[in-house]
């Protein structure tokens, strides 16, 4: 089965992290976020991805030198790489590398910032079923504006597709969680060489047609980490469980709740929920709770880090607080600084001792939008 992976997006939602990586090559709980969702799709029987590249391509081609991805079970995914010459929108860029890929049989779509635990072999049982030229995977949220918005009717035939609708329009809390399930067919539907959206241009358009758009509500766990708020829930979700366990490949749990990646014993000063990769240096002063550390993270006597994300090597000084924000890697926050209140502080960032970012983005030095 092949699928074609959306990773062309900016991140914009997560600067200043991804003024460097693109969000979808962030991790997500000690792990890439890409690797996640190529393993998802690999257990689902997907073994050929196009990467519809757009943003920062060569960080991807970096990140899989070999061209393939293999899952800690073994199983491989054939990686191809479609760059667009200029931004194609959403559905130009699954016809663009649909084509690249030679897809000419039903194939799958995938929005490049989706956590979820989806069974992709029910939803194309169920697209089957229905003889649909596609099918959307439908997930309920509490606050679907900032999504696109699907009713259906009972069989889950679609009636409308309204993406981003103004709050409180919402016809229903179901939204396009950004899986699909499509036949070759939707590709003609598509306009070559310039932008299309399949929000806002491909789905309505098969509906003014009478097309076959049917889509399937899931109760899986479901989160687009592609903005703060939910990157940290995500977090907090996989602490939590909420996807299996471990949290992350090959980690331990050394008492109940704690997580850790590496040799060793739960280091003191970490509480559970939390997960810390390896060769990392704990205070046993320090207090650590709710929160996922990378590799070689650091954390100072007295520091306190409450239901954050520190990324590989950051390094938290004495009495520093970090409390619901996270920290890009290398970076460093001073000894009795404070990261409060959904910042965000970006690679190799220094936060000065003593001083308080509340709510606040910390790009690097050299990154567009401080040089702007
Ligand atoms: N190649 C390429 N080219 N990829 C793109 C482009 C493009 O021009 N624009 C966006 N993408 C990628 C992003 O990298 C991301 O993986 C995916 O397409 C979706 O873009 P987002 O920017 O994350 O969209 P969104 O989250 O606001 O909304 C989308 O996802 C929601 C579910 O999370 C829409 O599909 C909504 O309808 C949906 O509800
Ligand atoms: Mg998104």
């Amino acid at each position: 089965m092949r699928a074609v992976v959306l990773v062309g997006g900016e991140g914009t939602r997560l600067r200043p992290l991804t003024f460097e990586t693109p969000k979808p090559l962030l991790p997500v709980a000690n792990q890439v976020f890409l690797d996640r969702q190529l393993g998802w799709l690999a257990a689902h029987g997907v073994d050929e991805v196009g990467l519809s590249l757009g943003y920062l391509p060569s960080a991807f081609i970096d990140h899989y030198p070999e061209g393939t991805f293999t899952d800690p079970a073994g199983r491989t995914v054939q990686l191809h790489y479609a760059q667009e010459p200029t931004p194609l929108g959403t559905a130009g860029a699954v016809r663009f590398a649909a084509e690249q890929l030679g897809v000419r049989e039903r194939f799958v779509v995938c929005n490049g910032d989706v956590l979820t635990g989806l069974d992709l072999g029910a939803l194309l049982a169920f697209h089957e079923a229905r003889h649909a030229e596609a099918t959307i995977h439908l997930a309920a949220v509490e606050e679907p504006s900032r999504f696109g918005v699907v009713p259906t009717d009972e069989r889950g035939r679609v009636l409308a597709f309204v993406e981003k609708p103004a709050p409180g329009t919402e016809p229903t809390r179901w939204i396009n969680a950004g899986t699909y399930v499509l036949e070759p067919s939707v590709l003609e539907r598509i306009a070559p060489e310039r932008p299309v959206s399949i929000e806002f241009d491909t789905f309505p358009g098969m509906l003014e047609t009478g097309g076959a758009l049917y889509a399937r509500p899931s109760d899986a766990y479901w989160i687009d980490v592609g903005a703060l708020a939910e990157y940290l829930q995500a977090h907090a979700d996989l602490l939590a469980g909420r996807l299996g366990t471990p949290p992350a490949p090959g980690a331990r749990e050394v008492s109940p709740g704690v997580w850790v990646q590496g040799p060793g014993p739960a280091p003191a000063g970490v509480a559970a929920p939390a997960l810390v990769g390896e060769r990392h240096q704990i205070d046993p002063s320090a207090d650590v709770v709710g929160s996922v550390l990378g590799a070689g993270v650091q954390v100072g006597a007295h520091a306190t880090v409450v239901d954050a994300v520190l990324h590989d090597r950051v390094t938290i000084g004495p009495d520093a607080t970090v409390r619901a924000s996270i920290v890009g890697a290398g970076a460093v926050v001073g000894a009795r600084a404070t990261v409060e209140a959904g910042s965000i502080v970006g690679p190799h960032v220094t936060v000065d001792a003593g001083t308080t970012l509340t709510g606040e983005r910390r790009p690097p030095a050299d990154s567009p939008a401080a040089r702007a």
